[in-house]
């Protein structure tokens, strides 16, 4: 029901447009294949049930040991998404948004003192959120100095002013919204990615 309501969506138009992937491939590969980091959204705000969803797959990444020593913001409050903003731009010394226009930004912490190996287990939980949000028809990206926001004064009193606590590291910041622009088509493989040993 839900891959044929979002039919109506930008992005489902920015889908199809895409190559195809032979249509004898699962429904989870041919998804995986074809997300594409989304550069420019609309302002529109995803469903909290779709926003949820892609969280809750966030959840499910495998990590070390099962600590589960990611956690997730799930940030839609436009105040603190442009606090976030305004931060990562002074990471990279720019004054635009670097998270094209997106109106939810889902942060993944990862706290060292519980977990074996953070950074590990908070990517997977990155990708997991990508994969989610193409999976329902959203546009996605990875947008990168989470490490160092968190890291920063500011971004040390953003956690102190939500209440948490623990020695929690930046991983990743997974964009989410409706694309209002169509994503570059994947770049090609390079060649020997991958190296059989039979
Ligand atoms: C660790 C990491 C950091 C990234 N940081 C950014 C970023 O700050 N801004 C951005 O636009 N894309 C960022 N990306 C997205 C990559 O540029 C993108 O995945 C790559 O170009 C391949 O494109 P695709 O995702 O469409 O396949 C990041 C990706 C990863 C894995």
């Amino acid at each position: 029901m839900k891959r044929i309501s979002s039919l109506q969506t930008p992005s489902a138009r920015v889908r199809s447009s895409r190559p195809s992937i032979p249509s004898s491939m699962n429904q989870t590969l041919q998804d995986l294949m074809t997300r594409r980091s989304v550069r420019g959204y609309s302002p529109k705000m995803p469903s909290r049930e779709d926003i949820e969803t892609i969280c809750r797959a966030g959840t499910f990444a495998p990590t070390g040991k099962n600590t589960q020593c990611p956690l997730i913001l799930a940030v839609t409050n436009k105040e603190l998404r442009d606090r976030m903003s305004r931060l990562n731009a002074q990471v990279m010394g720019v004054d635009s948004d670097p998270f094209y226009g997106a109106p939810v930004v889902l942060v993944v912490l990862a706290d060292r003192a519980t977990g074996l190996t953070p950074v590990e287990d908070g990517s997977l939980v990155m990708g997991n959120m990508l994969n989610a949000a193409h999976a329902l028809g959203l546009g996605s990206c990875w947008i990168n100095r989470a490490r160092e926001v968190f890291a920063m004064e500011e971004g040390k009193a953003i956690l102190r002013e939500l209440g948490i606590e623990g020695d929690y590291i930046g991983i990743g910041n997974c964009v989410v919204g409706y694309p209002a622009v169509p994503p570059r088509p994947a770049a090609p493989r390079k060649e020997g990615y991958v190296r059989w040993i039979d």
